[in-house]
């Protein structure tokens, strides 16, 4: 094929049984159930396993890679002293994991004791040890702050993680993919993958979702800023999909979780007057581009509802994206090939160098 007839948005690199996204009708299915019947019905261990096997049922015990996780963060240098948690997570991970574990699970708990190790030390505290018995979501939580979750609050976060987990050829999704690709490690695929999710146009838009609800300040006046920012040229964070033409399915399943811890905040309102009042000045200026709420906006809502700071928020996303990404890079290991897709050469035509001779010879 020539460069002139590759269409950028369209090409296929991989195959996928993993997850659908139906970006004309808004359905995310995962291994053909709809995120509806997985979401707060069968828990982040079970939905791991029917990422990794194929089959609901077969949840993944992650409660010993925690624990394994926990004895080797001291291996992990200065990591957990970073800035940035997601920089922390990279950090960590970069470092290995337990060989004795297989090593999908061993990663999930790095990330998830890494992600509430950073937050401990950035709080001036030591670690805790994981607790096997709990879900990941009861412990993640337990973790961070040092006392157990409502039985509300885990499951909140349970859904929370399954909604999030698995998203096909997402941006993380695929750098974790190219690396699989070369025949590289897991612990290479991932730390790439953190790296793709750590930028704002991915999974750094909740944090600045939230800081878009402070500054707007009340509902009544998110229509006035929403025009405000646009005329200024900027972008409204938890508007716009690469995929979806309509509203983020994922959305849905998030406010309703969200509205379960009662929202004290009245975070839903506010979300709910942004999307409406951008949807519809987005629409009046792109009428061919249909702009709808993603996911980020109500993963600000509920992440803060579970009182997780902001800068938590990537690192979350994290630890549920990770379950996705090793089932990722087993799919590729397994079926794929060489990941080099081709760039459109769109520079100069082959020219003399400025006071050669044409042709090149002296
Ligand atoms: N606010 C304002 N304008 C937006 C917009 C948003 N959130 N999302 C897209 N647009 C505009 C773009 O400016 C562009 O206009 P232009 O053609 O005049 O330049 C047009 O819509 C098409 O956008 P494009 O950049 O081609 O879309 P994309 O598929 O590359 O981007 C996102 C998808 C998600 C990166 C984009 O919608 C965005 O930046 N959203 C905000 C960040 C966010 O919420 N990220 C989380 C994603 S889950």
């Amino acid at each position: 094929m020539s460069d002139a007839k590759l269409g950028l948005e369209d090409v296929v690199v991989a195959e996928t049984e993993l997850s659908r996204v139906d970006g004309q009708a808004g359905r995310l299915v995962l291994r053909g159930y709809a995120l509806r019947e997985l979401a707060g019905v069968h828990p982040f261990e079970e939905v791991t396993g029917l990422l990794w096997e194929g089959a609901l049922g077969r949840p993944i015990d992650l409660g010993p890679a925690r624990v394994a996780a926990h004895a080797r963060s001291r291996t992990w240098g200065g990591a957990l002293e970073l800035p940035d948690g997601m920089d922390a997570l990279r950090a960590a991970l970069a470092q290995g994991v337990d060989p004795s574990l297989p090593e999908g699970p061993a990663i999930l708990g790095t990330l998830a004791v890494a992600a509430a190790g950073w937050w401990r030390r950035r709080q001036g505290l030591e670690l805790l040890e994981p607790d096997p018995s709990l879900s990941h979501a009861a412990d993640y939580l337990r973790l961070l702050r040092g006392a157990a979750p409502t039985a509300a609050e885990a499951a909140a976060l349970d859904t929370y993680l399954v909604t999030v987990t698995d998203h096909g050829l997402n941006a993380s999704t695929f750098a974790a993919r190219v690396v699989a690709s070369t025949a590289s490690d897991l612990v290479s695929a991932l730390v790439a993958a953190i790296g793709a999710l750590k930028g704002p146009l991915h999974g750094g838009a909740p944090g600045p979702v939230l800081d878009m609800f402070d500054a707007i300040g009340s509902p009544a006046r998110a229509e006035a800023w929403v025009a405000a920012e646009l005329k200024a040229g900027r972008r409204i964070m938890g508007m716009g999909h690469r995929v979806y033409r309509t509203r983020d399915p994922r959305a849905a399943v998030l406010t309703e979780a969200a509205g379960r811890l009662g929202d004290p905040r009245g975070r839903i309102e506010m979300a709910e007057a942004l999307e409406e009042a951008a949807a519809r000045l987005l629409a009046e200026r792109k009428p061919d581009r249909p702009l709808r709420a993603n996911v980020e906006l109500f993963t600000a809502v509920i992440l803060e509802a579970l009182d997780l700071d902001r800068a938590l928020f990537s690192p979350t996303f994290a630890v549920a994206r990770s379950a996705g990404w090793v089932g990722h890079v087993n799919e590729q290991r397994a079926r794929g090939r060489l990941l080099r897709p081709r760039a459109r050469y769109v520079g100069p035509e082959p020219r003399a160098l400025e006071g050669a001779a044409p042709g090149g010879a002296a």
